[in-house]
Formats: C-alpha cells, structure tokens, sequence
C-alpha cells in the first residue's frame, strides 16, 4: 500500500451551537452528503491513503457516519476522542499525541470547511512544501466570525479571533480560512505552548502563529469559494448553493441540458447522463440514475429512481425507488410510491399514483387511478378511475392482470384477484371474483328505463317543496 506523504487530521469535535441544531454539525449535508463524507472524498482524491478525525459532540453518530464512509471510500479513517471540547489547539493536540511518532508533515483542517478541492489541497500543499507553518486564507467583504490575519507588509504576526479583535483588526478582510499544512517539529514545539484565551478559556490553534513568530510562518491566499466555512444555517445554504453550481457546470459541460440551473437540485450520488434535459423545479435525491434523452419536465421530484433511455416524465410528477424503462411516459401529476416499474413504452397518465407494482411494456393507465400490489401484463389498457382495493385494514392483497387485457373505466378490483390475458372487463364494475382468460368481466347492477317518468318525478319533487 503507498504511503501518505503527509498526515491530515479534521477537526469535528465542537458542538456546533451557533447550526441550533440536535445533529453535529459535520453531519449536516451538501447535496445529500454530510460535510465530512465531502472532505474525506476530497483528501482521498488526493492521495491520502489515512486520516484521522477529532471527534466529541455527537460522537456515537458521528463515528457511525464514519463507519459507513470508511467502507464506501476505501479509506483508513481513525477517530481520535477529545472528550472536553476546549478549543481548535486542544483538538490537534489531542490527535498529535495519539499519531505514531511521525516525521511527516501535518494537514489540519476544520471539519466545517467542506468546499475544498482536491486541486485547492495540492495548490495549499505545493505553496507550503518550504514553511514552518501555512495557514489557508481568503479575502471577504464581510470577514466577521472569521479570524483576522494580522500582518505587517506580507509577513503574518498573528491571528486574532472576532472575540479577541480590536476595531481596526475587525476591519482587515484577509481572514483565516481554517486550513493549516505545518511540519511535524513546529506541532511538537509550539502546541504544548497555547495558552487559554482569557476571553472564552478556550486553546485557540490560531495562537501558533504568533508563538512561532520567529520561524517561516506564511499566508496563503486561496479563492474564497474554496474555504467558506458553515457555522450557522445560513452560511449551510450559501456553501451548498457553491457547491451545487459546481456540480451543476460539470453536468452541463458533460452534455446535461439544464434549462434553469437556478432552480434544478442533483443529489452527490445521482448520475444524469448526456442528452437528458432538465426543465425547472426539477429535484434529483438519494441515488438517482437518468439515462440517456430522458426530459424530467417542470417540478418534478425523484428519489432513488431510475429513469431509461428516451422516457419523459411530465410535469409535477413525485418518484421514489421507482424504475421507468425505456420510453416510457409518466405524469403529469403522477405518483411513484416505492417499488413501482414502469415498463418500456408504457404510459402513466396524469393523477395516476403507483405503489409496489408494475406495469408492463406498452401498457396504459392514463387517468385518475390507484394501482397497488399490482402485477400488469404487457399491452394492457386500463381505462380512468381504476382501483385496487388493495387492502383490508389487515393485509395487503396482490392483483395480477394478464397480457392484452382491457379494463374499462371506473372499475374495482377487490384483491386478491386475477384478471386473466385478453380479458375484456365492463366499465362500472366491482370485481369480486377472477376474470378467466378470453373472459368479459362484467359485474354491475342492470339499468332500468321507466318511459315518460322524468316530468313527472320533476313535478313531483317541486309540489313538495
Ligand atoms: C475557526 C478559527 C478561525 C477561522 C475559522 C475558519 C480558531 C480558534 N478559530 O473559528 O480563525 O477563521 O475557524 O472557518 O481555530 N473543534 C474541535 N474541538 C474544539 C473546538 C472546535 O474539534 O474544541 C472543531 C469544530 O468542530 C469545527 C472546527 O474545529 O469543525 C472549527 O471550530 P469552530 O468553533 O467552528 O471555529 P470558528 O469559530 O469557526
Ligand atoms: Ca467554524
């Protein structure tokens, strides 16, 4: 197995307060992914082969989510425990002791920094190769929360955190953006030495600068977009806006028509291929996959579905776990609940909602129907206001329509029940029983015409008011 040529180590123990949320804050997600799986994707993309992670609030879940990125990357995560969050240099601290003795240099970066890209890290890394310390920063019109890189000409005296700043350091707009490359013997000498602050009691990291004023201690200026940090909800939506567009740029580069970028969300983990169209409103979530020529139309919102080749989804339709095979027509206004499969060519009309069925090739259900626990053979008709009745309060009850079958409108299944190949079932009625091959279901009260009655029930009805 290669070996690192450096460490890294995340720091996502803190609480998170300003997020006023019960998940840790590293947990929370960009594109369906949590802010750490981001950063460990990143620092896998770049070669590292091992990580470790400072872990404390919300630690049982956190190492969970870990557990699962571990397996999912192939990479060697170790959590380190800082059981008492007492602040960024406490945190190293804690994972530098417990790293075998390594002369390797060390990468820190905040776990709430999760923009970074694999070319960012390797520009970061390249500029640092010859420093002591390099700290990652950015410029910003609006550098409050952030800590301020205090120089004098280019050289950095130190950082000072918004708490700690003075009005003229507030106003400096080159802000440390959580990001630290430094060599193992500058850790060894200078964190042992950060004292707590007087304000918060808290082990600031950003002290190592001015503790190692003496050694080559540099700035390096990255883009912005790269190190925003989340600490708040708002500041959630804004990075996951940046990351989104990214995303979003590369779809269109690769061939992705998106008619509205502005108003389109693709998960991490969906695949949209080349040729398909995106009309506005459109959601892709959890793992979604859209073959080649498919147009998801105007608000459409899918889940963990596949879409094939060629087939349209119309306006306003909401797929989850669901297949739609090739060419295949869905919506407008239809509903996929889990397990349904669209067969290929097959169309499902609109207010039409589908559970744990399938529908095969060519078949239609075009208007105002529920299908549920339903197996539908190819080339199938069924007519507007079908239902399964499905289900008795108890248990759900299975209904099979063969090949070739036409059922009309308005008719009820009561499952379990078979409707056999080439049947033909009358409009109106309420099946009870099977429908045998070749068969005309037809299960509806007789009509009765009283000749010359109307007027006289009219004239009727109106003397009794
Ligand atoms: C920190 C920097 C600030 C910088 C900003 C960039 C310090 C003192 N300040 O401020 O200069 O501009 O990041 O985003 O470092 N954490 C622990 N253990 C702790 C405390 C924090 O693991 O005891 C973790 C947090 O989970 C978080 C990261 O360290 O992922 C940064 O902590 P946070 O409290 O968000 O620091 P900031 O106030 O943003
Ligand atoms: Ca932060």
């Amino acid at each position: 197995m290669a070996q690192n040529i450096f460490n890294a180590v995340i720091l996502a123990a803190g609480k998170g307060t300003r997020m006023k949320s019960p998940i840790p804050k590293v947990l929370h997600s960009l594109g369906g992914r949590s802010m750490i799986f981001h950063i460990l994707k990143e620092l896998r993309n770049a070669g590292l082969q091992s990580v470790w992670v400072v872990v404390g609030h919300g630690r049982d879940q956190l190492e969970a989510e870990i557990a699962k990125i571990r397996e999912e990357l192939k990479l060697s995560v170790t959590c380190v425990v800082q059981e008492e969050q007492l602040g960024t240099g406490h945190a190293v601290q804690m994972a530098f002791d417990k790293m075998p003795s390594s002369k390797l240099p060390l990468l820190v970066l905040n776990g709430d920094v999760p923009l970074l890209s694999v070319q960012s890290i390797h520009d970061f890394i390249n500029s640092s190769m010859k420093a002591k310390l390099s700290v990652g920063a950015f410029r910003t019109e609006n550098p409050t929360g952030y800590g301020r890189m205090v120089c004098r000409g280019s050289r950095l005296l130190k950082i000072t955190e918004e708490r700690e700043a003075n009005p003229k350091e507030k106003k400096i707009n080159l802000v440390n953006g959580g990001l630290y490359f430094g060599q193992a013997s500058f850790f060894a000498k200078y964190l042992p030495k950060i004292k707590a602050s007087k304000k918060t009691g808290e082990l600031y990291l950003t002290d190592l600068v001015a503790l190692g004023i003496k050694e080559k201690v540099i700035t390096v200026e990255m883009k912005k977009e790269d190190l925003l940090g989340v600490n708040d909800l708002s500041e959630l939506a804004m990075v996951e806006r940046v990351w989104l567009n990214r995303r979003l740029v590369e779809l269109q580069k690769s061939g992705v028509k998106i008619i509205d970028p502005s108003r389109v969300w693709i998960s991490e983990d969906s695949i949209v291929a080349p040729g398909v169209v995106l009309e506005p409103g459109v959601m892709l979530l959890g793992k979604c996959r859209i073959d080649e020529g498919a147009i998801l139309e105007t608000g459409c919102r899918l889940e963990n579905t596949k879409i094939s080749k060629n087939a349209r989804i119309k306006a306003y339709s909401y797929l989850t776990d669901s297949l739609v095979e090739e060419g295949a027509q869905v919506g407008p206004f239809a509903h996929l609940r889990p397990g349904s499969k669209i067969g290929a060519e097959a169309k499902v009309g609109n207010f039409v909602e589908i559970k744990k069925s399938s529908l095969g090739k060519g078949s239609k259900i075009s208007h105002l129907s529920y299908l549920g626990d339903a197996t539908v053979g190819q080339n199938v008709n069924i007519g507007c206001g079908f239902i399964t009745c499905n289900y008795d309060g108890f248990n759900k009850h299975e209904t099979k329509i063969g090949d070739g079958a036409f059922v009309g409108s308005d008719v009820q299944v009561i499952a379990p029940l078979e409707i056999g190949t080439n049947s033909y079932v009358a409009s109106g009625s309420t099946l009870t029983k099977d429908v045998p091959t070749d068969a005309l279901g037809i299960a509806r009260s007789k009509q009765e015409n009283k000749l010359g009655y109307a007027p006289r029930l009219k004239s009727r009805i109106k003397g009794s008011k």
